[in-house]
């Protein structure tokens, strides 16, 4: 219903659906057809999104896919060539940078190297004449959030990565932004710092409910663990939009499906369809297999399926279940996981699953399953 409003699906199927609707214009920030080219070459097409209010929008992509773009288009930094940007209710599009409520942490977090924590974080509050009682009061409650009010006096060169990034966050914050832009903010922190400074951003944002934050990442981990909502990049294009859980369990399409997660996919074609139980029968060489349906491929027409690595499971519970016979290509031990490759005629599949205690050994041929609900329909896409 709240999509609805928001003129917006939270499926790929309606990514064209307009940014429109009074309540629309009134929250969060919302982009309307933007288009934004360098010389001539276009780097972001048609980019059309509803950002809710309060809510962590993860745009993920590969690099190259327009990120960092969409986040200067949004910052004003870089004009659109076509469409409208609004931001909290405003239409923003013609609007200078300092005018929008934005907070921005840049992809390399530069902090001003002359000045020491305080001064870079009082930068965005004197460059709008703040009195010098609000200026105190401002910088000591953000670097108080970021847990950094006993670093005021250090130079950037005196900070680690991580303390850096938290006085960069504290800086984005002091104007007290309606918005908080987030350029892979982390990928320059070793995997340690990486997520504990997860964990402060998701505390961080329960105690500012209402600030908008789009974190750009080509980490899904951080994207998965952070993010509301997960709009996945590629060539300029959004071309997924959702939920963590329901992208990542109902991926739109195969792009989506390997950039979010790891994925088997196996060619299909759809053989039957039921409405009522939600499942359909697919056809994979001469074996029959129940799957989740997808209304958007019917009966005669070919998919992919898409199944998770941990929702394989091996030796099946009976004959009748999602049974298919495969040689096992290697097994890996990780520790707090087993990672087994297998080959069905030309196709590579991935299970994973907690230690086994009896691993199949290379070579071998196996059986292994999967629950009708846990595997997906991905429409059959012309590649190239
Ligand atoms: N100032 C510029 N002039 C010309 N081309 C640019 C400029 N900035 C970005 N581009 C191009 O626009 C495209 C999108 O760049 P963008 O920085 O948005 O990608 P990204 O998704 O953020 O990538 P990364 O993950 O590497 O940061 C790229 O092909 C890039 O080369
Ligand atoms: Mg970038």
């Amino acid at each position: 219903m709240a999509e609805a409003v928001l003129g917006h699906p939270a499926a790929a199927p309606g990514l064209s659906v307009p940014f429109t609707g009074p309540d629309a214009a009134h929250r969060g920030i919302g982009y309307e057809g933007v288009a934004v080219a360098y010389k001539g070459t276009t780097v972001l097409a048609d980019f059309t999104l509803a950002v809710r209010p309060g809510e962590i929008m993860a745009l993920i992509g590969p690099s190259g896919s327009g990120k960092t773009t969409a986040l200067r288009v949004t910052a004003g930094f870089v004009r659109p060539i076509r469409g409208r940007v609004h931001i909290g209710g405003r239409d923003v599009t013609d609007l200078p940078p300092y005018a929008r409520s934005i907070g921005m942490v840049v992809q390399n977090y530069a902090l001003f190297p002359h000045m020491p924590a305080y001064e870079n974080v009082a930068f965005g509050l004197r460059a709008r004449r703040a009195l010098e009682a609000t200026i105190r009061e401002q910088v000591a409650a953000c670097l108080r959030m970021v847990g950094m009010e006993s670093f005021a006096k250090r130079y950037p060169r005196e900070l680690s990565g991580g303390q850096q990034q938290r006085v960069a966050i504290a800086r984005a914050l002091a104007i007290r932004p309606q918005v908080l832009l987030l350029d892979e903010p982390l990928s320059a922190l070793d995997a340690q710092i990486r997520l504990t400074m997860l964990e402060e951003l998701s505390r961080l944002h329960r105690s500012l409910p209402t600030l908008t934050v789009i974190y750009v990442t080509h980490d899904q981990t951080e994207a998965l663990t952070l993010a509301d909502r997960i709009g996945i990049m590629r060539d300029g294009r959004l071309v997924a939009l959702g939920d963590c859980q329901g992208l990542y369990r109902r991926p739109p399409n195969r792009f989506a499906a390997e950039f979010l997660g790891r994925a088997n996919l196996l060619p299909v074609t759809v053989e039957a369809e039921d409405a009522a139980s939600g499942l359909a029968r697919v056809r994979f060489g001469a074996v029959s297999l129940m799957v989740r349906r997808n209304p958007e491929v019917t009966a005669g027409q070919a998919a992919l399926l898409c199944i998770r690595p941990h929702d394989l499971r091996l030796d099946p519970p009976g004959p009748s279940a999602n049974s298919l016979a495969a040689s096992v290509s290697e097994v890996r031990w990780k520790g707090d996981l087993h990672d087994v490759g297998f080959e069905i005629d030309e196709h590579r599949l991935r299970l994973t699953a907690a230690p086994l205690r009896a691993p199949p050994e290379a070579g071998a041929l196996v059986n292994f399953y999967f629950a009708p609900e846990d595997a997906t329909l991905i429409p059959e896409e012309r590649r190239g």
